[in-house]
């Protein structure tokens, strides 16, 4: 079947928004979208086994997009390559634009049912997973998303392996899952992925990923290291205005009506299925750095509906 490889139609350099569990929903997808869009973006991960099961309705949700989201991807995880290859078939009838495969989430739940960044040291189901999303995804471009090892570093092993299974694209967090997120990303290695894809005449793209605080850092990192792109994670919760390019800064107004806005949409799209709780989480990357926005954030974090959050910010613009 003909490879509809949006990856390779993308413009160089490409900066993707990271796959981010309980963030990266359709609804802040959508607020990023509207403000500055990255290059490519991922869902959060979603469980090929639940996908699979009765739960699948409960699941469903999580691959919501919208069409000015697209490029899109779905991010899936899970342990049987059974499931992987109908739940490939599933994101392609959902009209996705690729599907990545998480290999390296840390969390030790994941990590105990040998999922995720458990595959680093299982590059025989690793290749079955890989192999049988292929299979169900007809055509879609599957990428996979990773570390550089697990208690060592093994970019050669791992990544090499990688590069050999026909992927559109490996994106690398530059650290081992022991290192978790506490120490300097391993930006060289990333840069040895790179020399290695480049020695195997591979047309896999490589994004680095860890850290990157803006669009300059992330540049800088792709001239350094001659890479074909990079993914951002939680710099957008410093600036959600990260992907626009412009280092036009943002008045407290902006930030505020952008908070509104997100508040009204999660409300809105997921007043009966999530908790208020879960918005809460985001008011700190809108109400911070400017004079009273601790006290704001205070009594922003006892509200407990859109109403109440747009009644406090209202007042405080005043
Ligand atoms: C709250 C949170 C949730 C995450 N969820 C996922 C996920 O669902 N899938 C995934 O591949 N990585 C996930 N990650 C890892 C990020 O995608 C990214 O690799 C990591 O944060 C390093 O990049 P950064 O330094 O730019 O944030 C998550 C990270 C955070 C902070």
């Amino acid at each position: 079947m003909q490879m509809v490889n949006f990856w390779q139609k993308l413009k160089k350099p490409i900066f993707a928004l990271a796959p981010m569990d309980e963030v990266t929903d359709v609804v802040f997808r959508q607020i990023i979208s509207e403000i500055g869009k990255p290059d490519v973006l991922f869902t959060e991960f979603v469980n090929c086994e639940g996908l699979q099961s009765a739960g699948q309705t409960k699941l469903l949700p999580r691959l919501d997009f919208t069409k000015q989201q697209r490029p899109i991807i779905a991010q899936i995880w899970g342990i049987n390559p059974e499931n992987f290859y109908k739940t490939a078939q599933l994101i392609k009838q959902l009209g996705f634009d690729g599907i990545d495969l998480n290999m390296g989430c840390p969390d030790k739940t994941v990590i105990k049912r040998g999922a995720c960044s458990a595959l680093i040291e299982n590059p025989q189901l690793a290749q079955q997973i890989i192999l049988a999303t292929q299979q169900g995804a007809q055509g879609l471009p599957v990428s996979v998303k990773t570390r550089i090892g697990v208690k060592n570093i093994i970019t050669e092993d791992w990544i090499g392996f990688l590069i050999r299974q026909n992927l559109a694209a490996i994106i690398i967090h530059g650290r081992t899952v022991k290192e978790m997120s506490k120490v300097p990303c391993h930006w060289e290695e990333i840069g040895r992925a790179v020399q290695l894809r480049n020695n195997m005449k591979s047309q896999t793209l490589i994004l680095g990923n860890g850290d990157i605080k803006s669009i300059a850092e992330g540049e800088a990192k792709i001239t350094e290291y001659s890479l074909d792109g990079v993914m951002i994670g939680r710099g957008i919760f410093q600036n959600p205005w990260i992907f626009s390019h412009n280092q036009q800064t943002h008045s407290v107004e902006e930030r505020l009506e952008l908070l509104l806005r997100h508040t009204q949409l999660f409300t809105t799209t997921w007043e009966k299925s999530k908790n208020f709780n879960i918005m809460k989480k985001f008011f700190k990357v809108y109400i911070n750095g400017f004079t009273g926005a601790s006290e704001l954030r205070e009594k922003l974090m006892q509200t407990i509906n859109f109403p109440e959050v747009e009644k406090l910010v209202r007042d405080s613009i005043c």
